[in-house]
């Protein structure tokens, strides 16, 4: 079978299985559209506060909106227990999701000292509580994310996956690093072969240093996991999905123009305007102008002049020097 097929997340059915992973500050609803129409087949919302949405905090809801054209509504949510889970399971059904995802894996010192995100890798019982308290409430399907351990000495991956589909979880992705590693150095893919090894029949996803096609196709060849859930790779670079398909089924990855970056780019721009606000967006857009034209010549220009931009125009007009 071709590494590029179908995946069912518990009743949820996906024509395909190279996904947007959750980003917190990236993976906003204008970004998610942008990646599901250049070919992921599902993109995470960023994670959201459980208790915020609990408190019907209103930028905490803004996060759990549906993206223009999500069939299917991935929300991650984080918290320290059960208690809290169950607590924001009104609010955010009210949203709709189809799936919904526990963090277990940010490393933030914020969300950490709360006993949340890569913190509940300490205390795996508690995340097989806060798992069946979401499939009984909500019924949909859920799916964790974990990453190996918190540091190298306690990696307790596979103890925190039975737990998860112990409780009657749908799916678990694994970033393929401990809390204590941060983003960096590379991620070791071979604790994603042993997951997989130990749960031949569950859904796994693999996250963690996928940057270009290639590296989704080798880490699909390495750890046999179901679904790979592409992050920092995705960023200004939308067009990582398509070009994975394509390798997986045998073709050649298409080159990306300068000009269709530029397009991108602005299309970001003008559908963030609208969602929040044309200077807003000018500022939000700054952080993701050098990853759009990473390589590409005459960006360092484009990026002097974005970087105070506060107009759609000025981008406009910046990004025309890439025209010349
Ligand atoms: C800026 C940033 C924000 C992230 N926010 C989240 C998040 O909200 N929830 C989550 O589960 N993981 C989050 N992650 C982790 C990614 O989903 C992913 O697992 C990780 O970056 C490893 O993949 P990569 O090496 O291909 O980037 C974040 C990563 C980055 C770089």
């Amino acid at each position: 079978m071709s590494f590029f097929h179908p995946v069912n997340i518990g009743n949820v059915k996906l024509e395909g299985n190279l996904f947007l992973a959750p980003m917190a500050g990236y993976t906003d609803r204008v970004f998610r559209a942008l990646c599901l129409e250049e070919g992921a087949y599902l993109a995470y919302t960023e994670m959201v506060s459980c208790e915020g949405l609990a408190r019907d905090n209103e930028p905490t809801k803004d996060l759990a909106v549906r993206a223009r054209g999500e069939k299917n509504l991935a929300l991650q949510l984080f918290g320290p227990d059960e208690d809290t889970a169950q607590r924001s399971i009104e609010t955010a059904l009210k949203f709709k999701p189809q799936i919904i995802d526990f963090n277990c894996g940010c490393p933030v010192p914020k969300v950490t000292r709360t006993g949340a995100g890569s913190a509940l890798m300490k205390s795996p019982a508690t995340i097989g509580k806060i798992v069946r308290v979401l499939k009984e409430s909500t019924g949909l399907p859920v799916t964790v994310k974990i990453r190996t351990g918190w540091d190298t000495k306690s990696m307790n991956y596979l103890e925190c996956a039975e737990e998860a589909f112990g409780a009657g979880a749908d799916a678990l992705c694994m970033h393929a690093r401990t809390k204590s590693q941060l983003y960096t150095p590379t991620a070791h893919w071979e604790y994603l072969a042993d997951l997989k090894k130990h749960f031949p029949d569950r859904v796994i996803i693999g996250s963690g240093d996928l940057f270009c096609a290639r590296d989704a196709l080798s880490m699909f060849e390495q750890t046999g996991v179901d679904a790979v859930s592409f992050a920092r790779g995705a960023i200004g670079n939308p067009f990582i999905f398509r070009q994975t398909e394509q390798l997986l089924k045998g073709q050649e990855p298409q080159e990306i123009s300068a000009d269709r970056k530029a397009r991108t780019l602005l299309r970001q721009l003008e559908e963030l305007a609208a969602v929040m606000g044309e200077d807003r967006a000018c500022r939000e857009m700054r952080k993701h102008v050098g990853f759009y034209l990473k390589g590409v010549p005459g960006s360092v220009h484009v990026k002097r002049i974005t970087c105070t931009a506060v107009t759609v125009d000025q981008y406009r007009q910046a990004l025309k020097i890439l025209d010349s």
